[in-house]
């Protein structure tokens, strides 16, 4: 199992652990971590998300990404990752 670690909005960390075969939105979903999200393909950057640590894979990807970026609904962790909100400053 890969575990996915996440900082809820009381600022306390969270540990999730699945099996990678869902993308990181969906997972987050099925855990009752909301975050934003629209389009669900790849295509509108509302789901974007700070990987942290660790590594994941994208599916479709059509938002250009900064560095340490990743689209929630198109990420599917292939490690242990952690993941934080987006920095909107
Ligand atoms: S929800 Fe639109 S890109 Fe992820």
């Amino acid at each position: 199992m890969l575990k996915i670690e996440v900082d809820n909005i009381n600022g306390k960390t969270e540990s999730l652990y699945v099996f990678g075969e869902r993308s990181i939105l969906s997972e987050l979903e099925v855990h009752n971590v909301l975050i934003d999200y629209s389009c669900r393909q790849g295509h509108c950057g509302s789901c974007i998300l700070q990987l942290l640590s660790g590594d994941v894979m994208h599916e479709d990807c059509l938002v250009p990404l900064s560095p340490g970026e990743i689209l929630a609904c198109q990420a599917k962790p292939i490690t242990d990752i952690k993941i934080g909100l987006r920095d909107f400053t």
